[in-house]
């Protein structure tokens, strides 16, 4: 099958098509014919080799997808996720990696039913993106309906959804993002779009919420995490769920930008934590997968509000297979708005 194999971390120009062997799924595994990829910034980051976790070349990258079921082998142990999988059967998934090609095996917990209607493209981007704002406002952050959220990137993958959903829940909205950004937030519906390059993005957050926000959602990292902090109310929540400032407009590996965003990270003093009255939260989606129930009770809830019509991933662009070191260079350019695919 054709495939997209990093041979070496680096710049996009490392995501080369292969031919390479069709996967083999092995016991408790469902084959997959992949119709749709989601590409994450995490991918981006794993290209680097700056993301933990990530294998040694050479691999082939990629974290979720949708598509067709090819085959399903029964598990001889203990069997995991959906028992009624059928070849044939819509589904979207999460990969641990192996998701930039034609076919994917991905242990059956990992595959979800796509809800009948639901389009491939909305399948790749639904789950990782919408699960990581589920989860961070709603079942960490408790988050209820007049409370207000700040959402860094607004107009990305994981900041639209966290904007339709705070919107589906009653939560009033302050989104940052570039300036050519700022007609799209509008659109979107938050209630006040912020364009972080006029900078004291401080100042202005202060200006919606003069007593701090019940919620700041954080992937930038750096300095970020420290104005965000500053941005708590009493009750106040900080989620941290992404460090985008160690990659540049590039993509290049730049050891001077990472080690500055490392010493702008704030320390947090437990102490001034109870002083402030506020939280500090970390959030990987990695770790809600591997808690079983969990994982599935918020996709639950996140299906049925995209089949009530309140959430729709924004799909920024499609892009071939072939054509994926061009879809990583629009994401580290900041053009993307909404999700960035893979056909
Ligand atoms: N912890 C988890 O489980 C989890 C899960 C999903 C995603 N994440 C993290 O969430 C963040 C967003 O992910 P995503 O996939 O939805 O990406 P994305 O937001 O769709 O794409 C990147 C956007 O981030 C902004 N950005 C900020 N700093 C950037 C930089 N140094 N280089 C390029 N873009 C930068 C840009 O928007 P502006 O034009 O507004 O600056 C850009 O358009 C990432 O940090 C990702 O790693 C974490």
């Amino acid at each position: 099958m054709r495939a997209i194999v990093v041979r070496r971390y680096g710049a996009p120009e490392v995501l080369e098509a292969h031919q390479v062997p069709d996967p083999q799924p092995k016991p408790g595994e469902v084959l997959i014919r992949v119709k749709s990829v989601g590409v994450n910034f995490a991918d981006l980051l794993q290209r680097m080799g700056v993301y933990p976790g990530t294998p040694k070349p050479p691999f082939v990258p990629g974290l979720e997808v949708a598509g067709v079921v090819e085959k399903v082998v029964p598990s001889t142990t203990k069997p995991g996720g959906d028992q009624s999988l059928k070849v044939g059967d819509a589904v979207a998934a999460t990969t641990p990696f192996n998701a930039y090609a034609e076919w994917v095996a991905v242990p059956a917990r990992l595959v979800h039913r796509m809800p009948p209607g639901m389009a491939f493209d909305d399948g790749a981007a639904i789950l990782i993106n919408y699960l990581t704002a589920y989860h961070s406002m709603f079942t960490m952050g408790n988050l209820q309906a007049g409370d207000r959220v700040l959402i860094h990137n607004a107009a990305g993958g994981v900041g639209i959804a966290a904007v339709q959903l705070a919107r589906a829940k009653g939560l009033i909205t302050i989104g940052t993002a570039g300036s050519t950004k700022q007609d799209f937030l509008r659109k979107l519906g938050v209630n006040h779009p912020v364009d972080y390059t006029r900078g004291d993005t401080v100042g202005t957050v202060r200006k919606y919420a003069p007593d701090g926000v019940e919620m700041a959602m954080d992937a930038i990292g750096g300095k970020s995490f420290r104005e965000s902090y500053e941005c708590l109310g009493s009750t106040g929540r900080l989620v941290v769920y992404g460090f985008s400032s160690i990659a540049g407009a590039d993509g290049k590996r730049n050891p001077v930008r990472a080690a500055r965003a490392l010493l702008q990270m704030p320390r947090f003093n437990p102490m001034k934590l109870i002083e402030k009255n506020v939280s500090v939260i970390g959030v990987n989606l990695g770790g809600v997968i591997g808690k079983p129930g969990l994982f599935e009770s918020e996709l639950d809830e996140v299906l049925r509000m995209y089949a009530a019509g309140k959430i729709k991933p924004v799909i920024a662009k499609i892009f071939s297979l072939d054509q994926a070191a061009a879809a990583h260079h629009y994401i580290h350019e900041r053009k993307n708005i909404g999700k960035v695919l893979l056909h």
